[in-house]
């Protein structure tokens, strides 16, 4: 018997109930008598929020490296650079005495207003799901614990804690939960937070078929489940459904509810100690990394600085950048003196230092002679007197650099953007600018896209620098002066305006709930389908340099799904400097039973190269890279049939094909029922095999009395979406049989071989 089992045998039914409630707003309960130790949670996804004091909600955090937000991480596609973030978050974990942080945020972008889309990686499931699991590995190589987060389809602010998202089984699967379920899988997280929203209707901390069905018994999850903070409607179905932890605490009613629970046989004691079971393993296991120490301060903020300038991304370049010999420089902006660099609500980190970006240009920038304007307010205010400055600035200047940052009126935790707008002021200053300053450059500090059709065509470059953390000063200048080269790729789409989005129509949703209409058409999944132009597509990103993608080669033209296939492409660098591609890989399904994304991403690789070098990227396919998840069979499928393998620089700049066939090894049952129409029995072998004598009888008849209708009408395609049930009816009493009796017949026979 394992230690847990006898200590759980020793346990109280109130010491049981206690264990599954938080004693404070970031700390589990001890069970001293027992050694149960306490064990410390905090956020938050890209910094150590530790309250000073653990016992108060929310109090002045301790000094902590503020690295990126997960928009910029997720932009770096560098899974080892994200790997070695999660080690030293885990470092600075263990030196402010923090057990598990609350991290990594796994949501898909579904709509950009997210106002918490900072926080998440991507609205590709595959890039998202690879950046969550480098995140978890990284932090766990440590011994510190990972919180993924949250679980699931919380991709909205508005009435984040109430509303229902309603969407179909096949676009949970495929869009919304494969990247937890990669994370699951791969990286094992030892906690995961099940969101404040619904799903169809069931509070995700209510949702056995959530927590429980698939995240325990599919997907194999060994931690513990813990709500989100507040998420906690009913504890007693809480624990029903799968939820271990319910945080914050303490919660005298709710462990009282519980202890009432398992005495009036509501709730099962062996349900219960699965939870404290699942609770006390991950708690001993954070005791055994002894806490405590210090952590590299430097280390980390230059960590910082490399992870803000490899997921910053140069969106338009004429030439400008790199900043080189210009003698005099009109930077202007608060955002230059006050870095915008994280976002508001739970992830707020109190930093260890923030770069000044002004200062950190004036190091780079040799003998240039630097001005300043602030251009706009803190708010969302207008004052010309601002921009006619920042004007006369730039228009004595060689080149002008507009640090433009939204405002944290705009997007936070808790609330969602009315627009995808910078402020009014802002537009005004950067059309005021380029009116003079043909050699303006704008920096972008922002969690989430925003619309330029009113301001880019007047700019020389545009760099998205996101909320970069609190190097990001020091990365800007990096990348404008060359020390670094841009190697940032977008993990999400930029709209030309916000009703192209592919949420548009859906969002924010009405009467508690919000519907997702566009199904697995989302992101530049829809933009594809609908062939809608972008400003800036998903995996787009410039350099300073060229790379040119030849002899792309699959390792079989005919493969197996089980087998899978390998991919590889040469990449060279033709320019003069050094610089990183990253290589995508996309699958293109040519048939399909249902209807299938153009184009989807299923692998990537970042590949650094000298000038002139060449490199040969090698990339795996498996089988998931081309099943889709068909709810009829309730499983992941692949069809036989031809692919197209595409490799490109994003996904709008494809630079070469690979058509392959898949032969599909599934044994699937057949999914022909009472209700099965025509075309449903025909497309399927085994019905046909059965069905042959009738359809040829009914093509016959319908031939010999429509065939030559004046109208030319198909008579055999006008039966084919009709059920065969109803076709049989319509023969009338000629049948001895009733329809339901032959049918019934016929399905025995298709599914003897079942
Ligand atoms: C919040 C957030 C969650 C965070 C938790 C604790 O409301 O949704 O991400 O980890 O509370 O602060």
């Amino acid at each position: 018997m394992t230690k847990i089992t006898e200590l759980i045998k020793k346990m109280t039914l109130e010491e049981k109930a206690a264990l599954c409630t938080g004693a404070g707003p970031w700390t589990t309960t001890p069970i001293e008598h027992l050694g149960v130790p306490e064990m410390t949670v905090t956020d938050g996804p890209h910094g150590v929020r530790r309250s000073e004091d653990v016992t108060a909600f929310v109090t002045k955090s301790v000094p902590a490296t503020c690295f990126p937000t997960a928009a910029c991480m997720a932009s770096t596609w560098d899974v080892d650079l994200i790997h070695k973030l999660g080690e030293a978050l885990a470092e600075e974990c263990i030196a402010l005495k923090v057990d598990v942080i609350l991290g990594p945020g796994a949501n898909m972008k579904r709509t950009p207003l997210c106002g918490r889309n900072f926080e998440y990686y991507s609205e590709d499931p595959y890039l998202a799901g690879q950046m969550a699991v480098s995140f978890i590995n990284g932090v766990q190589s440590k011994g510190v614990g990972t919180s993924l987060k949250h679980f699931a389809a919380n991709n909205q602010e508005y009435q984040r804690s109430t509303i229902s998202s309603e969407m179909d089984e096949r676009t949970l699967r495929e869009i919304y939960l494969p990247a937890f379920e990669t994370a699951v899988k791969q990286a094992k997280p030892w906690t995961v937070m099940c969101s404040y929203n619904k799903i169809n209707g069931t509070y995700s901390a209510e949702n056995h078929k959530l927590l429980t069905e698939i995240l325990k018994e599919e997907w194999g999850f060994e931690g513990l489940v813990v709500s989100d903070w507040g998420a906690v409607h009913d504890r007693v179905e809480a624990l029903k459904a799968g939820l271990d932890l319910e945080m914050p605490g303490p919660r005298e009613r709710r462990v009282k509810a519980v202890i009432e629970a398992v005495r009036s046989g509501e709730l099962s004691e062996s349900t219960l100690d699965e939870s404290v079971r699942r609770v006390l393993e991950i708690v001993f296991k954070a005791s055994e990394t002894k806490k405590g120490g210090s952590f590299d301060i430097a280390g980390n903020h230059a960590l910082a600085r490399k992870v803000a300038a490899e997921g910053m991304v140069l969106l338009k370049n004429n030439g400008i950048l790199p900043l080189k010999g210009q003698q005099s420089i009109a930077v202007i902006g608060r955002a230059a003196k006050e870095a915008y660099y994280q976002g508001g609500g739970s992830s707020h980190i109190n930093p260890t230092r923030v770069d000044d970006p002004f200062e950190e240009l004036q190091k780079l920038a040799g003998n240039a002679r630097l001005t300043y304007a602030e251009g706009y307010l803190k708010d969302e205010g207008n004052d010309q007197t601002l921009i006619d400055e920042a004007v006369k600035n730039a228009r004595s200047a060689n080149v002008a650099l507009l640090y433009i940052s939204l405002p944290a009126s705009k997007e936070s935790e808790g609330y969602d953007r009315p627009d995808l707008d910078l402020t009014r002021q802002q537009i005004m200053l950067i059309k005021a600018v380029t009116a003079i300053q043909p050699n303006t450059v704008v920096i972008l500090n922002n969690g989430a896209p925003v619309v330029m059709s009113e301001w880019i065509s007047g700019t020389a470059a545009v760099l998205e620098a996101w909320m970069m953390g609190q190097a990001g000063g020091g990365a800007i200048a990096d990348i404008l002066f060359g020390k670094v080269n841009p190697s940032g790729r977008l993990a999400e789409s930029f709209v030309s305006k916000l009703v192209d989005s592919s949420a548009y129509i859906n969002y924010p949703g009405e009467n508690g709930q919000v519907r997702y209409g566009e199904g697995v058409f989302m992101g530049y999944r829809y933009y594809d389908a609908k062939q809608i132009p972008v400003l800036f597509p998903f995996g787009f990103g410039l350099s300073y340099t060229n790379f040119v993608y030849t002899n792309p080669k699959a390792s079989a033209e005919t493969f197996k799904d089980v087998d899978g296939v390998r991919v590889s492409v040469d990449v060279t660098n033709t320019g003069k400097v050094a610089g990183k591609e990253v290589v995508q890989v996309y699958v293109h399904d040519n048939k399909s039973k249902l209807a299938r994304p153009p184009k989807e991403l299923k692998g990537f690789a970042k590949v650094e190269l000298q000038p002139g070098e060449t490199k040969t990227v090698i990339l795996k396919l498996n089988f998931r890279a081309f099943a889709y998840y068909h709810p009829a069979y309730k499983q992941w499928i692949t069809e036989d049939g031809e692919f197209d393998i595409l490799i490109g620089a994003s996904s709008a700049d494809i630079r070469c094909t690979l058509p392959v066939t898949l032969q599909s090894t599934l044994e699937l049952p057949s999914i022909l029922n009472r209700d099965s129409t025509m075309r449903e029995w025909v497309e399927d072998p085994r019905g046909m095999s059965v069905l042959a004598p009738l359809y040829q009888l009914l093509n016959a008849q319908m031939s010999a009395n429509f065939g030559s209708n004046e109208i030319g009408m198909d008579p055999i395609g006008f039966l084919m979406d009709s059920p065969v049930m109803s076709l049989l009816y319509f023969m009338g009493d000629a049948m001895t049989t009733s329809p339901e009796e032959l049918v019934d017949e016929w399905l025995a026979k298709v599914h003897a071989t079942d």
